[in-house]
């Protein structure tokens, strides 16, 4: 029975595929400070123009320009595996399989979208990248694009993730990038933050704040902001991912895929897979695609559709997701990577529709599906993925119940190695899983009020 199937270098990808072009009710456009649509240009300060034209372009395909292939063939095209061992632990019918993008120089699927971007700031000029980072998975695939690339960089590290993971700091200064705790004293945004909460864990919300600060306010104008999941451009680069599992799971023989699951943070790694297997949904497949988040910042499971910004200081444009707030700050769960409090437009929009039908787990159960997995699997998976684990032992267990053979793909989006202090915790049975209440959600929602609200509108075919 075969085990893992490659693709050979010259099958890569060589478009990413925009969703955008294919939603059944269209994205609605992000919001300037007065309510109406911002323009490209209110953009430019913080973005180069040429991953704006493609943040807002309807094009289905976008070809991948031949600099960023020859950066992606460091590590790609990466190898789609068949869970054997887990199917056997779990004594299921159902077929697994995972793309593995734990793999990559920096250890997760991020690095598709940083080689990307980088290569783009180069392109038009850019000098310098600012930017923040969870778990500081995001901030080593950026500080590895950079050095590739030639550009320099500088990462404000969520704090509680910066304490929890210090090992990540250095694997940002060897790709040659500065990394801070955030919230800094360096920003406006970090001060206000500090001034009031001195103790506060930090989240991806005042990060974000502080990374866009500091790439708008140097005078020379030569530094850009690069964020690393929620915008259709970051959603469009990792879609190589789920472009090269169906070529692969042709090659294990399938005809077909029953569920698709991926964690959930801004949105990312769980678009990259799942956005081109949506596309078959759209068109009539039988797909259940699932995204998963953690109980304790359940975003699409508790949070409405809404109109808000992507940062605590309001820095970012408006836009329509599912969100808890922007100044919602989650418990400090060892999933740096998806305590975020908004969802990526494309993503939440695909909830709205009913294409995607999100579920949420407590931290817990996820670590203990990654002891499974790693027990027999092999892979010590990011706390992150582990989720995604979580879900498809779920899914694996209904199967078994039902007695039906389902084909399950999930998205092993990155390896937990700088992480060990989280399975730590949980082999000594000291995590704490955390159960978010509706009244720490209307808190945060209550800020919002007076926003414009985005419609609701659906076709009702899923
Ligand atoms: C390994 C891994 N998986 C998933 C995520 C969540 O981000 P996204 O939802 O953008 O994929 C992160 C974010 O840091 C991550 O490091």
């Amino acid at each position: 029975m075969q085990t893992k199937v490659f693709l050979k270098e010259s099958e890569i990808p060589k478009q990413w595929y925009n969703l955008a072009a294919d939603l059944p009710t269209p994205l609605q456009p992000p919001l300037g400070p007065d309510g109406k649509p911002v323009s490209p240009d209110m953009l430019a300060p913080v973005f180069p123009m040429n991953l704006i034209e493609q943040e807002v372009s309807q094009n289905r395909w976008i070809t991948i320009p031949e600099g960023i292939l020859d950066l992606l063939l460091r590590w790609r095209p990466t190898p789609l595996h068949r869970a054997r061992f887990l199917e056997k632990a779990l004594d299921t019918p159902a077929r697994i399989y995972y793309k593995n993008e734990s793999v990559s120089p920096a250890g997760s699927h991020k690095p598709n979208t940083a080689v990307a971007q980088a290569w783009y700031n180069k392109q038009f000029g850019i000098k310098k990248l600012a930017t923040e980072t969870g778990a500081g998975q995001w901030g080593s695939a950026l500080a590895f694009a950079c050095a590739l690339i030639g550009l320099e960089c500088k990462v404000f590290m969520v704090r509680i993730s910066f304490e929890q993971k210090p090992l990540r700091k250095v694997m940002m200064q060897t790709w040659g990038a500065t990394c801070i705790p955030s919230p800094s004293p360096e920003t406006k945004a970090g001060r206000d933050v500090l001034a009031k909460n001195p103790d506060t864990p930090g989240s991806l919300g005042i990060a974000i704040s502080e990374a866009v600060e500091a790439a708008v306010t140097d005078t020379t104008g030569q530094t850009r902001y690069a964020l690393g999941s929620v915008l259709n451009h970051v959603l469009l680069h990792q879609t190589v991912i789920g472009l090269e599992a169906k070529k692969q799971l042709k090659l294990f023989g399938e005809k077909k895929v029953d569920i698709v699951i991926g964690c959930a943070g801004g949105g990312s790694n769980f678009a990259g897979l799942s956005f081109p297997f949506t596309n078959d949904k759209i068109h009539g497949a039988k797909i259940e695609i699932i995204p998963v988040e953690p109980t304790s910042c359940p975003t699409l499971t508790k949070g409405p559709f809404i109109y808000d910004h992507g940062d605590i200081a309001k820095m970012t444009p408006l836009l329509p997701m599912y969100s808890l707030g922007h100044s919602f700050v989650p418990a400090a769960i060892h999933a740096g990577g998806l305590r975020y409090h908004g969802m990526a437009p494309l993503v939440s929009q695909g909830v709205v529709e009913g294409l995607f039908k999100p579920m949420a787990i407590p931290q817990n159960e996820c670590f203990s599906a990654a002891m499974l997995f790693a027990r027999t699997e092999g892979i010590i998976v990011a706390p992150e993925t582990s989720h995604a684990v979580a879900a498809v032992i779920r899914k694996a267990k209904e199967a078994k119940e039902e007695g039906k053979e389902k084909v399950i793909l999930f998205n092993l989006s990155g390896h937990g190695l700088m992480d060990l202090y989280g399975y730590d915790l949980f082999v000594q049975g000291k995590l704490v899983d955390h159960e978010l209440h509706q009244d720490e959600i209307d808190a945060a929602l209550a800020e919002l009020k007076g926003l414009p609200r985005p419609s609701l509108a659906k076709t009702g075919k899923w």
